[in-house]
C-alpha cells in the first residue's frame, strides 16, 4: 500500500481506536510514541499523521512533547495534520495560542455546532454557526452539528496562529480549528469512540478531503503479514504452545499460527474450574470436530481453586489465575519435550489490544500500546497477570486488533460462524464474576444461573443482539421471601451491554417483561439466590466485568 497513517501517540486510553478506525476505512496504520525521535518519525514516510489525546496538559512541565524539528518538517512537507483533543491543544500551545484549564470539565456527550470559519485575532474569537453547509471546512463536509463524546479538562483560550475556528462545543469552547494554507486541523472532542456521532465520517473526511488519501489496505493484509512475521520470528526447528481458552481470541490465534507452522503448533486446552456450565466439554468438541487442531486437555481446576480459595481482592485474584496459567503451560511444555523431543519455546496467546491497554502496556516496539502514561485498569490474565520470569517467548497476533477484528479474521478463516458469534469470554473466567471467594459451591450456583440466563437470551432471539452478556454473585446475602419461610441467600446481578470493541460499552435496554422472567426462573431455580438485580452501568463509567 502507498498511503501511511502514523498515530503519535500521548497517552489516550483510545489511540488504537484511531488506528482502528483508519484500517475500518481503508488505510494503513502505524502507532508510535508521540515522543519518538524525529529520524523515526521521517523515516516511516507518512502520508498523514494524527496526534492522539492523553491525560496530561500541555503547560505542564515535562509533559509529552513532539521533537522539536517536527514541526518545521510537516510545514515543508505540507503533511495532513490532524491534532485530537491534547493533539489540538499541542498546536495551541506551539503556535502562539494559549491552554488553560477548562472552566467546567467537559466529559461525556456534547453538541457540537460547525461555525463558518472565522481567522482567528487570538483573543476575540468571531465565529457563526452554519447556515450553509457548503461553507464547512472539508473536516465536517455534510456535517452541520453532532453529538460528540468530549473528555478534557483542559481547552484552548486563544487559537494558535493562522488557525480559524471550525467548530464550537454547545458551551461556547472550541470545538475544532483548522489552518488558513496548510492541511491542519485539531479537534477538542475524539472522533475515534463510537459516542461520537458520525466520528467515522470525521475521520474520513480528514484522510480523504483534507489529506486527499486513496483507501488501500484490507483486512485480509493482516493474515498475510502475520503468518510472515511469524514464520520470521520462530526458528525452524523451534515448536509452539498456544494456550486456548475457548473463547475466540485465542481460537483464531491457534488457527492463525497452526497456518503458519503446521504441526510444530500444539494448543492445550485449560480447564481451570472457572468456566461456564458445561463448557470444557463443548468446546473441546468444537476444537477437535470443526476445527482439527491439535489440541490437548488439562484439568487443572483443583489447583486454580485451591490457589483462589479465600482470596477477595480482583487484582490479587487475577495475579494467581495469570501466573497460574503459565505453570500449567510449562508443565504441559515439559510433557511434550518427553514425547517430541524438544521443548516448545514459543507460547501463542490470544490478547487483544484492551487487554493491553487496560493492563498497563509496557512500550512496544510494533507501535501497538505505546503509551507510558495510560492508566491501568484492570490485569487482563494474560496480560498484567504474566510472571515476569516468563520462560516462553509470546507470539500474540492480535495485540494491536480488537475483538471485531478478530472475528473478521476467524471468518475469512473459516472459522464456523456459530463460534465466531459467541459472546466474548475472559480468560480468567467466572473468578472475575463470582465478586468475593470463591468456592465450588458459589461457583455451581453462578454456572447454573449463568446458563439458565444465556440459554434464555437465545430462546428470545436476543443472544445475537447482544455483545457480551453475563451473570455475576455477589459478595451480598438479602433477606426474602420463599415457599412460606424467610430466606438470607445470595444476590445475583446481571449485565448485558452493547458495544463495538469492548472499550466503550451501553447496557442492553432490556424490556422488564424479560427481566421478571429470567428473575423468576434464577430465584425458582438456582437455591441460594433469592435475589436478582440488573446492572444498568455503561462503560465508562463502570468496566464491562465487575472486577
Ligand atoms: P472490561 O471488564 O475491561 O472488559 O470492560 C472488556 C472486555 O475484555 C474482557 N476481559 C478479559 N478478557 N482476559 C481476557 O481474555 C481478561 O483478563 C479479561 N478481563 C476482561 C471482558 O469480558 C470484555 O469482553
Amino acid at each position: 500500500m502507498s498511503n501511511k497513517v502514523l498515530i503519535l501517540d500521548f497517552g489516550s486510553q483510545y489511540t488504537q481506536l484511531i488506528a482502528r478506525r483508519a484500517r475500518e476505512l481503508g488505510f494503513y496504520s502505524f502507532i508510535i510514541p508521540g515522543t519518538s525521535d524525529f529520524k523515526r518519525i521521517q523515516e516511516f514516510g507518512a502520508s498523514a499523521i494524527i496526534l492522539s489525546g492523553g491525560p496530561n496538559s500541555v503547560y505542564d512541565q515535562g509533559s509529552p512533547r513532539l521533537p522539536k524539528e517536527f514541526w518545521e518538517y510537516a510545514r515543508t512537507k505540507n503533511m495532513p495534520l490532524l491534532g485530537i483533543c491534547y493533539g489540538l491543544q499541542l498546536f495551541a500551545h506551539e503556535m502562539g495560542g494559549k491552554v488553560r484549564p477548562a472552566p467546567k470539565r467537559e466529559y461525556g456527550r456534547m453538541r457540537v455546532n460547525v461555525v463558518t470559519p472565522t481567522i482567528s485575532k487570538n483573543s476575540d474569537m468571531q465565529s457563526a454557526v452554519i447556515h450553509n453547509p457548503k461553507d464547512a471546512h472539508d473536516l465536517f463536509h455534510t456535517i452541520p452539528h453532532f453529538e460528540a463524546w468530549m473528555s478534557h479538562g483542559d481547552e484552548a483560550e486563544q487559537l494558535p496562529q493562522g488557525f480559524s475556528l471550525i467548530a464550537e462545543s454547545a458551551s461556547g469552547a472550541v470545538a475544532a480549528i483548522s489552518h488558513g494554507t496548510l492541511p491542519w486541523a485539531g479537534i477538542q472532542f475524539h472522533p475515534e469512540v463510537t459516542h461520537t456521532e458520525r466520528g467515522a465520517d470525521i475521520l474520513k473526511n480528514f484522510l480523504t478531503r483534507v489529506a486527499k488519501l486513496k483507501p488501500d489496505w484490507k483486512m485480509s493484509d493482516v493474515i498475510e503479514t502475520q503468518i510472515e512475521s511469524i514464520k520470521s520470528q520462530v526458528p525452524a526447528d523451534a515448536h509452539v504452545i498456544c494456550a486456548l481458552s475457548g473463547g475466540v481470541d485465542s481460537t483464531v490465534a491457534a488457527v492463525l499460527v497452526h497456518k503458519a507452522l503446521g504441526n510444530r503448533l500444539h494448543c492445550v486446552f485449560v480447564d481451570q474450574g472457572l468456566l461456564r456450565y458445561q463448557e470444557a466439554d463443548r468446546v473441546m468438541k468444537m476444537f477437535t470436530e470443526s476445527l482439527h487442531l491439535p489440541v490437548t486437555k488439562v484439568d487443572a481446576s483443583e489447583r486454580f481453586l485451591s490457589k483462589l480459595a479465600g482470596v477477595t481482592d480482583p487484582e490479587t485474584k487475577r495475579k494467581i489465575i495469570g501466573a497460574e496459567f503459565i505453570a500449567v503451560f510449562d508443565e504441559s511444555a515439559n510433557t511434550l519435550e518427553k514425547k517430541i523431543g524438544k521443548r516448545p519455546s514459543f507460547l501463542v496467546q490470544g490478547t487483544l489490544y484492551p487487554d493491553v491497554i487496560e493492563s498497563s502496556p509496557p512500550p512496544s516496539a510494533s507501535g501497538g500500546a505505546s503509551s507510558k502514561h495510560a492508566h491501568t485498569i484492570k490485569s487482563h490474565h494474560n496480560v498484567g497477570g504474566l510472571p515476569k520470569d516468563i520462560k516462553f517467548k509470546l507470539i500474540e497476533p492480535f495485540r494491536d486488533l480488537f475483538k471485531d477484528e478478530v472475528r473478521q479474521i476467524g471468518k475469512l478463516m473459516g472459522v464456523p460462524e456459530t463460534f465466531i458469534a459467541r459472546h466474548p469470554f475472559p480468560g480468567p473466567g467466572l473468578a472475575v464474576r463470582c465478586l468475593g471467594e470463591i468456592t465450588r459451591e458459589r461457583l455451581d450456583i453462578l454456572k447454573l444461573a449463568d446458563e439458565i440466563y444465556i440459554n434464555m437470551l437465545r430462546e428470545e432471539g436476543l443472544y445475537d443482539k447482544i455483545w457480551q452478556a453475563m451473570a455475576i454473585l455477589l459478595p451480598v446475602k438479602s433477606v426474602g421471601v420463599q415457599g412460606d419461610g424467610r430466606t438470607h441467600s445470595q444476590v445475583l446481578a446481571l449485565r448485558a451491554v452493547n458495544s463495538a470493541d469492548g472499550m466503550t460499552a451501553d447496557f442492553y435496554p432490556f424490556d422488564m417483561g424479560f427481566l421478571s422472567r429470567v428473575a423468576t426462573r434464577i430465584c425458582n431455580e438456582v437455591r441460594g439466590v433469592n435475589r436478582v438485580t440488573y446492572d444498568i452501568t455503561s462503560k465508562p463509567p463502570g468496566t464491562i466485568e465487575w472486577e
